[in-house]
């Protein structure tokens, strides 16, 4: 009662204040920390994308960025309130590409489109509607625009046409002008959001991954995962039993298969679409006993779940004074920005879940079809929108979930299919149903854009060959995992290619240390693990078109510069991961500046030049920059536990001098946050007769490490 007439109020107030237009031209900027800037429009809600987050800025890790000037000119960015909506205007330089504004899956380049920024499953089209529609976007001039409202926002970006623009194009006779185009130049992003009012951010650069970094950093930085959940991770066929969940987890042992947690579908609970939130007794009739063999043969278990709570759930009744007034199959949709009804689902998931050892969760459904959620006339009791719950739903479930492991001192490394902004430091990967090998692709490089992870998850395929193809890019992504809840495909399902899959899903293991130490700067530094081309340094799609090479024509780069890069990606600091896709035998790689050398090799490649490459359907072609430092483990069957030690080989890449930061601590709980971890420098140096050789810093005593015998690789040397 007492919400609803705060919220009356405060209804009344806005639409007082809608009567009248509120101009803020050019809007007042204040710097909240060394480059980040935010000011406000109107009167914005209260309910916002980073409140529903709770974000804790890291402002002493976006002070270590150092300071950056105002990236834009303030007079030309316009904001005003008109009838209640906010009217946005940035401005575009010539040439200027901007980047990010969701979760897209077919397009990199976001100039040019109309979006609404809409959290829903993905239809095919890059136009709004995503998993994660994150209201973000990211200029490669160095800075990010980030509108903080959980609405649902119309952008123009870069297609409106002002009569005053300065840079308006001239009208030209299409009857007699060749060069008449249906999309004349625009000079602006422009964006409504429907409501009185926003906070707007911009954060400086001096690189458009700067930007991000500081973005990232003022969400909380991006999340650590444990470092199991970085190991392989087998979903099984949902209506499994506990017999046959640890049957699949001996036969990965036996077979010699790495395998970190198992995910339970739909079938572990006792009632689903909508769920029980309780384990079924018939297939899992002793939870604790099951949990605990599990945990004793090393592997962790995952749930899925969505979120709508059936009737029959223990939950449901003391949930009634908490949910919203439509349901989702028949079940009840819980308004999770309440803190009662987040009490209660914790209560339910850790009655025997949590409490038992369970590892996480996988949270479904959260994102779309319009067709079954809840629509936007629905009522919630704390008196948000309908708009607004579907903006933050999955981003409430992620926190509220997150939040108790934490409590636990326990980390988790769950998946999730509705994410938005403010929500990089969740250790929450999203997927899909989508299923299509390029555009998963496409969507792990626009993750690094949005503050978000994204996994090219692995189902089922018609031959071996897609099957290894898309093994081999899953190993390259934030969770490898292979999502059999339907088709119960295994690794080694393909006997032609059984040899090759172990060899990557081995690889993976391998590169844990190095992949740690990635999220870990993730997480202080705020730099992405997985991210465009567009982000590496002298790789300049303007420049390209200057560069010649020989083998192709007078202009090698003419394709690549009218078309965007959207099938190679950065995995980390060092390595360049260019996959490829069924029926191809080969394909070019566009090499940034510097020299590059082959990961598996060690032989140089190229630099700045577009190569082609033929390696067989056994490797994924991955490239390494020169001084890259990949620090490598044996190929273990589990991630290394908190206090077990492993060796270390250092592969060195390449003839410049190298540096790495390897990240260590105990890989599972959150003492990392009181100062328990330690940051090793790896150097590669060339003494006086020319001859490289590598050191290592100690650990610095009562810090953890894991390392044992260190051992090293160089990799280029002939
Ligand atoms: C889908 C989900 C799949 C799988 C399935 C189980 O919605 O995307 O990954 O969990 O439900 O019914």
């Amino acid at each position: 009662m007492k919400n609803r007439q705060v919220l009356k109020i405060k209804s009344v107030i806005i639409i007082l204040f809608c009567l009248q237009t509120i101009y803020s031209q050019s809007p007042t900027w204040t710097e909240i920390a060394p480059g980040v800037w935010k000011t406000t429009i109107g009167t914005p809600e209260a309910y916002n994308l980073f409140s529903a987050a709770e974000i804790l800025p890291n402002t002493n890790a976006i002070s270590k960025l150092g300071e950056a000037a105002f990236p834009l000119s303030r007079d030309k960015i316009n904001a005003e309130t008109v009838n209640c909506k906010t009217f946005l205007r940035f401005p575009l330089d010539k040439g200027e590409e901007i980047f990010g504004l969701g979760l897209n899956f077919k397009t990199v380049y976001q100039r040019g489109k109309i979006l609404q920024l809409h959290v829903d499953h993905y239809g095919g089209t890059d136009n709004g509607r995503t998993h994660a529609p994150v209201p973000f976007y990211v200029s490669d001039k160095g800075y990010g625009v980030f509108i903080n409202s959980a609405r649902y926002i119309t952008v123009y970006a870069g297609t409106g046409v002002r009569k005053d623009s300065p840079d308006a194009p001239e009208p030209k006779d299409r009857n007699t002008d060749k060069s008449w185009t249906s999309k004349p130049y625009s000079d602006a992003v422009e964006m409504v959001v429907p409501a009185a009012g926003a906070e707007v951010y911009v954060f400086g650069g001096p690189t458009a991954l700067d930007a991000i970094r500081r973005y990232n950093l003022f969400c909380g930085g991006g999340c650590l995962p444990p470092r199991w959940g970085l190991g392989f991770t087998q979903r099984v066929k949902t209506l499994y039993t506990s017999e046959e969940v640890v049957a699949e987890a001996k036969s990965f042992a036996e077979k010699g298969f790495p395998l970190d947690f198992i995910g339970l579908e739909p079938g572990w609970q006792s009632k689903a679409y909508p769920c029980s939130f309780e384990w079924d007794k018939t297939r899992y009739p002793n939870p604790a006993g099951f949990v605990k063999t599990m945990k004793d043969m090393g592997i962790r278990l995952n749930l899925w779940t969505n979120p709508y709570v059936s009737p029959a759930s223990p939950m449901y009744q003391a949930l009634q004074p908490y949910i919203g007034s439509h349901t989702v199959w028949g079940g009840a949709v819980p308004d999770y920005t309440m803190p009662e009804a987040q009490k209660i689902l914790l209560n339910q998931i850790n009655k025997d879940q949590v409490s038992l050892g369970i590892s996480g969760y996988k949270i479904d459904e959260c994102d779309g079809y319009d067709r079954w959620l809840w629509p936007d006339v629905a009522k919630f009791p704390s008196g948000n929108s309908a708009e607004q719950i579907r903006q933050t739903y999955g981003v409430l479930l992620q926190k509220t979930t997150t939040h108790q492991y934490h409590d636990n001192n326990t980390r988790t490394f769950g998946l999730v299919r509705a994410s938005n902004g403010g929500a990089s430091s969740f250790p929450y990967v999203i997927y899909n149903d989508y299923y299509s090998h390029e555009d998963f692709i496409t969507a792990l490089i626009n993750s690094g854009f949005n503050g978000v992870l994204w996994t090219p998850e692995v189902r089922s395929s018609k031959t071996g060959e897609e099957w290894l193809r898309r093994f081999q890019t899953v190993c390259f992504s934030p969770m490898a995992m292979i999502n059999a809840w339907s088709s119960g495909t295994k690794p080694w399902s393909y006997p032609e290619v059984e040899k090759e899959v172990k060899n990557y899903a081995l690889l993976r293991m391998q590169l844990l240390p190095y992949f740690y130490s990635e999220f870990a700067k993730y997480h202080f530094e705020g730099t992405p693990p997985f991210r465009a081309m567009n982000l590496e340094p002298g790789f300049d799609a303007k420049a390209k078109s200057e560069l010649k090479n020989d083998n192709l024509g007078e202009n090698p780069y003419a394709e690549a510069v009218t078309k965007e890069i959207k099938d190679q990606y950065m995995a980390g600091e060092y390595l360049l991961v260019a996959p490829l896709f069924t029926g191809q035998t080969s394909r070019t790689v566009i090499l940034p500046k510097g020299n590059w050398y082959d990961f598996y090799t060690g032989k140089y490649v190229g630099n700045g030049e577009i190569i082609t490459v033929s390696p067989g359907l056994e490797k994924i072609p991955v490239f390494v920059k020169d001084g890259g430092i990949i620090p490598m483990m044996p190929p273990m069957l589990h991630a290394p536990s908190a206090n077990e030690k492993y060796d270390l080989e250092i592969r060195f890449y390449g003839t410049n001098a190298g540096r790495y930061a390897l990240y260590d601590d105990d890989g599972e709980t959150f003492n990392y946050e009181k100062g328990d971890y330690s940051w090793r420098i790896i150097t590669v140096d060339r003494d006086k007769k020319g001859k490289l050789s590598g050191s290592i810093s100690k650990v610095i005593q009562g810090k953890p490490d894991n390392i044992n015998k260190v051992s090293w690789k160089f990799m280029s040397v002939e």
